[in-house]
C-alpha cells in the first residue's frame, strides 16, 4: 500500500476531472491556474472564470487559518459545485492549525489545498507566515508534512524565488527540496523575489525583477516535480514560451483578472477546443450571473469582476461605466448586464471575436 505522498506522486487527483480511458492521457488541470488574488477570486470571481475555462485549476484568496478556525468557516469556505477543480489557498505556519484547516478544507469538496509562502504584506509577516516563511524551510516542511498527513487531496505550496538577502538559486532549491521531501510535489513559483521591509505587496509585483529563468531551473534540476511558473505572464505567446522551456503549469494572475478573455483563449489552447466567439462566452456569462442571481448573490458582486471583459474593444468604457453605475442598485438583474452588452458598439454579441476588424491584441492573440 502507498503512503499518502507516494499516493499523491502515483498522480491521484481528486476531484480532478476523471482520466478517459483511451490513447489521449488526461491534461492535468495544474496546466492552467489562475492565481489565488485577495479581494479578487472570491467565489463568484471562480465561478464566472469557469464559465469561461472549463479546465483551469482555480485558486481561492488566501484565508488565514486564524480566520477559519475562530471566524466563520463555512462562510470562508463556501463554494458552488460548478467551480471544480478549486484550490484552498491557506495563510497560516503552525503546523496543527495548517492541519485542521487542511482537513476542513478536504471535507467541504476542495481539491487542493496551498500553503502560502508568497505573500509580504505586513500583516502576513506579523503573523509570521507568507513570503517571510522562505526564511524558514524546515518550519515549510513540518507544516506540509503535517497537512499530508491529515488530508488525502494534493498539498501543494505558492512561493517566491527569494526573499530579501536570500535570494540565490541554492536556498529557493533547498527549500524545494526540504518540502519536497515533506510530501509536496507540486509547486506554483512567482518568478520574482520579496523585499519584506521598504515595498508593500503591490510593489513587490511590480518592483523586483521577474526572473523566469530561475523557476525554469528549477523544473530542470527536480524533472520529477510539478513546477507551476507563475509572474508577468500576459498573452498566450507568453503562455506558449513557458511551456517550451519545459515548466508543466502555467498561473495567471492580474492578466486573467483584468482581461478574462485572455483565460477562456488560454484554456481553448491548453486543453484543445475551438477558438470561444463573444457569443458563447456572453451565453456562459449570462447563464452564470442567472445561476448567481438565484442563488441571492447581488449582481454587482458577480459583474464586478468581469469589468475588464471587453478591455479595448469599441464600447468597452460604456460597458463598464454602465455595470458600475447600476449593477450596485437594488435589486439589480440580468436585464443591467444585458443593456451593458448592448453599449458595445462593434463587433455585435453575436460575432466571432477573431473575425472582427481594428481590434487590439485582445482579440488578435487571445482568441486564435
Ligand atoms: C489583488 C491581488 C491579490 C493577491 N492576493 C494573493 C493571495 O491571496 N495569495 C497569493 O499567494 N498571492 C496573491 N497575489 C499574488 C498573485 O497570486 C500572483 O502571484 C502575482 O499577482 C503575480 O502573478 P501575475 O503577474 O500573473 O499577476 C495577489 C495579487 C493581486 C494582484
Amino acid at each position: 500500500m502507498l503512503s499518502r505522498p507516494m499516493a499523491r506522486m502515483a498522480g491521484r487527483q481528486p476531484g480532478l476531472p476523471t482520466p478517459v480511458m483511451n490513447d489521449a492521457p488526461a491534461i492535468p488541470s495544474y496546466r492552467l491556474c489562475v492565481a489565488p488574488m485577495l479581494d479578487r477570486t472570491d467565489r463568484h470571481c471562480r465561478a464566472l472564470f469557469r464559465r469561461l475555462s472549463p479546465h483551469a485549476l482555480l485558486y481561492s484568496e488566501m484565508i488565514t487559518t486564524a480566520a477559519l478556525l475562530h471566524g466563520d468557516a463555512e462562510r470562508h469556505l463556501a463554494f458552488d459545485a460548478s467551480e471544480h477543480p478549486v484550490a484552498l489557498q491557506l495563510g497560516g505556519s503552525d503546523p496543527d492549525d495548517l492541519a485542521r484547516c487542511a482537513l476542513l478544507a478536504e471535507r467541504r469538496g476542495y481539491d487542493e489545498v496551498n500553503l502560502n509562502c508568497g505573500c509580504p504584506s505586513d500583516r502576513v509577516q506579523a503573523g509570521r507566515f507568507g513570503a517571510c516563511l522562505m526564511k524558514e524551510p524546515q518550519l515549510v516542511a513540518d507544516c506540509v508534512a503535517a497537512m499530508s498527513d491529515a488530508v488525502q487531496i494534493p498539498v501543494t505550496v505558492k512561493c517566491r524565488i527569494g526573499v530579501d538577502d536570500q535570494d540565490d538559486y541554492g536556498a529557493l532549491a533547498a527549500l524545494v527540496a526540504r518540502v519536497a521531501g515533506a510530501g509536496c510535489t507540486r509547486f506554483a513559483v512567482h518568478a520574482r523575489k520579496a523585499w519584506l521591509r521598504g515595498l508593500n505587496p503591490r510593489q513587490n509585483r511590480e518592483i523586483p525583477p521577474l526572473r523566469h529563468e530561475i523557476v525554469q531551473r528549477l523544473k530542470g534540476d527536480f524533472p520529477q516535480l510539478k513546477i507551476i511558473i507563475n509572474g508577468g505572464l500576459q498573452t498566450l505567446d507568453d503562455i506558449r514560451a513557458q511551456f517550451a522551456q519545459g515548466v508543466d503549469g502555467v498561473m495567471l494572475g492580474r492578466a486573467a483578472y483584468t482581461n478574462p478573455a485572455l483565460l477562456a483563449a488560454a484554456d481553448r489552447q491548453l486543453f484543445g477546443g475551438t477558438a470561444a466567439t463573444w457569443e458563447t462566452l456572453h451565453g456562459e456569462l449570462r447563464a452564470g450571473l442567472l445561476a448567481g442571481l438565484a442563488r441571492g448573490t447581488p449582481l454587482h458582486r458577480m459583474t464586478r469582476h468581469l469589468l475588464g471583459l471587453h478591455q479595448g474593444r469599441p464600447g468597452a468604457r460604456a460597458f463598464r461605466r454602465h455595470l458600475s453605475e447600476h449593477a450596485p442598485r437594488a435589486g439589480a438583474g440580468i436585464q443591467v448586464w444585458d443593456e451593458a452588452i448592448s453599449r458595445l458598439q462593434t463587433p455585435p454579441p453575436t460575432s466571432s471575436p477573431s473575425g472582427s476588424k481594428g481590434d487590439d491584441r485582445a482579440h488578435s492573440h487571445f482568441f486564435q
